[in-house]
C-alpha cells in the first residue's frame, strides 16, 4: 500500500503518545504512522489495542537513545514526519535516578534529531520535527494570595517566558528543547516546540496524581498528598492535548513554540476532594466515605508551587480550544479507570508494588 506520509510517533505506548497514535491512525487512513517505543515500565501496548491491527499501524520496539537504529528505522520507512513524544516523564523519579532522564530526554532526542538530519539530508520541503515539552521548562509561578480563588495569580507562562527549570526532569525537558531549536537555527531543520500542562484522562500510569488517587480510593488505601495539598496545576483532558498536536502538526509555524493548557487551575487538595466526591458516587458510597483517606505527607524536594499556561497564542493564531469542561473530563476519567480495572491491576502488580513502597514508605 503506498502511503503520502509516513509519520514516525515516538513514547506511542505511554499515556499522550497512545492517544496521539489513536487519533492520527483514525483520522489519516492515508498515513503511515510508525509508532517507536522502548517499552519501559510506562509504555503498554494494551493502551492501543483498538488500533494495532489497522493497515497504517506499524509497532517498532527500539531505545531513542540508539543512534544507529534511529537511521535505519528513518530509512527503512522513508520518515518525513517525526513527533517524538518518548521520554522519561515521572518528576518523583527523576529526583531518584536523574541520570536515566539525562540520557534519554537530552541524548535520546539528539539521537532523533541527528538521524532526521542525516536522513533528510538537507532536503527539508516537506519535513516536520515536531517535539512534545512540558510547561515545567519554566520553572514556577507564585499565588497572590493564599485564598482567592482560580486564576491564583495574575501571571502565567507565556512562550516568552524565561526557562528556569527546577527538577531533574524539568532541566532535562529544556535541554532537549534547545536542542531542538539549535538544530532550526544551525541546520535549518523544520522544527516544532509545545510546552503542555498537565495531562489527565485514559491510560495514565498510576504514579501520577490522577489515576494514583483513583486506584488507592478504590482500594481503601491512603492518599499521600504532598506538603499541604496546595500546589497549583493546569489541568488538560489528554484527547484535546493530542487534537492541538495535531493542529500544530499540520499548520504550526515552522521554528516556533505554543504553549498548550486548559485555563482550568485547581490546587492539589481541591483536586482530591472532587476525586473523593466523584469516585464514591460512582461506587454508591455515601458522602465523605473516603475523606479520612487524605494523609499529608513529606513535600517533593524542589516542588514547583504554581503552574499556568497562557495558551491564547495557539487559540488565536491556529484555533484551537480545550473541548471539554474540567467536570465533563474528570467524570470521564474517573469512570474509566473505574471500568478497567484489569488495566490498572495489570500494571501495579510486580514491580510497580516495589515503587510504591520505596516511594511511600518514609513518608
Ligand atoms: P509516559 O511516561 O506515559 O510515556 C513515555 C513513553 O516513552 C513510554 O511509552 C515509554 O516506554 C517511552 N520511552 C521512554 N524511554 C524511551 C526510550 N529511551 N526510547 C523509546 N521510548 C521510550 O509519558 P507521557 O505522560 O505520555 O508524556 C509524553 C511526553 O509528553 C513526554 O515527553 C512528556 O515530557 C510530555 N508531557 C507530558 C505531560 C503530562 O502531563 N503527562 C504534560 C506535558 C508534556
Ligand atoms: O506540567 C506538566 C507535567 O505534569 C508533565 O511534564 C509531567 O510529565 C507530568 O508528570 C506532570 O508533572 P507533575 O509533577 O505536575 O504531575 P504529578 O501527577 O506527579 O503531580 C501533580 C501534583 O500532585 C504535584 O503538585 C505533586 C502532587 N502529588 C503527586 C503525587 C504523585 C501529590 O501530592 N502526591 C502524589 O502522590
Amino acid at each position: 500500500m503506498k502511503f503520502c506520509k509516513n509519520i514516525l510517533i515516538t513514547g506511542g505506548a505511554g499515556f499522550i503518545g497512545s492517544h496521539v497514535v489513536r487519533l492520527f491512525v483514525n483520522k489519516y487512513p492515508e498515513y503511515r504512522i510508525v509508532n517507536l517505543d522502548a517499552l519501559t515500565y510506562a509504555g503498554n501496548l494494551a493502551n492501543l489495542k483498538d488500533i494495532e491491527n489497522a493497515p497504517n499501524y506499524v509497532f517498532v520496539k527500539a531505545d531513542i537513545c540508539d543512534f544507529d537504529k534511529m537511521c535505519a528505522v528513518m530509512k527503512e520507512y522513508d520518515i518525513d514526519g517525526v513527533i517524538h513524544l518518548a521520554a522519561e516523564s515521572h518528576v518523583d523519579r527523576s529526583i531518584k535516578d536523574p541520570f536515566t532522564f539525562a540520557r534519554t530526554n537530552v541524548m535520546g532526542t539528539l539521537s532523533l534529531l541527528q538521524a532526521a538530519r542525516q536522513h533528510w539530508g538537507g532536503q527539508w520541503s516537506g519535513k516536520r520535527f515536531y517535539h512534545i515539552s512540558t510547561d515545567e521548562v519554566y520553572g514556577a509561578l507564585e499565588l497572590d494570595a493564599p485564598e482567592e480563588p482560580a486564576p491564583y495569580g495574575s501571571c502565567f507562562f507565556t512562550e516568552s517566558t524565561p526557562y528556569t527549570p527546577h527538577s531533574p526532569y524539568s532541566a532535562s525537558k529544556a535541554s532537549s528543547d534547545h536542542f531542538v531549536r539549535a538544530y532550526h537555527d544551525t541546520y535549518g531543520m523544520p522544527t516544532l516546540v509545545t510546552n503542555c500542562s498537565n495531562n489527565y484522562g485514559p491510560y495514565q500510569f498510576p504514579e501520577k496524581l490522577i489515576p494514583l488517587f483513583i486506584n488507592n480510593i478504590r482500594h481503601g488505601k491512603p492518599l499521600p498528598v504532598y506538603g499541604k495539598g496546595e500546589n497549583v496545576r493546569d489541568w488538560l483532558y489528554v484527547v484535546d492535548h493530542a487534537r492541538a498536536i495535531d493542529v500544530i502538526f499540520h499548520n504550526g509555524q515552522v521554528g516556533d513554540t505554543y504553549n498548550i493548557g486548559g485555563f482550568n487551575e485547581w490546587k492539589n487538595i481541591d483536586i482530591v476532594k472532587v476525586l473523593i466526591k466523584t469516585v464514591d458516587k460512582l461506587l454508591g458510597n455515601p458522602v465523605g466515605h473516603s475523606d479520612h483517606l487524605i494523609t499529608y505527607v513529606t513535600d517533593r524536594a524542589g516542588h514547583d508551587l504554581r503552574y499556568a499556561i497562557d495558551s491564547s497564542k495557539l487559540h488565536r493564531e491556529l484555533g484551537w480550544a480545550p473541548s471539554l469542561q474540567f467536570e465533563e473530563g474528570i467524570e470521564l476519567t474517573v469512570r474509566w479507570y473505574l471500568d478497567n480495572q484489569d488495566w490498572l491491576d495489570n500494571i501495579t502488580s510486580g514491580e510497580y508494588e516495589k515503587y510504591y513502597e520505596e516511594m511511600y514508605s518514609k513518608s
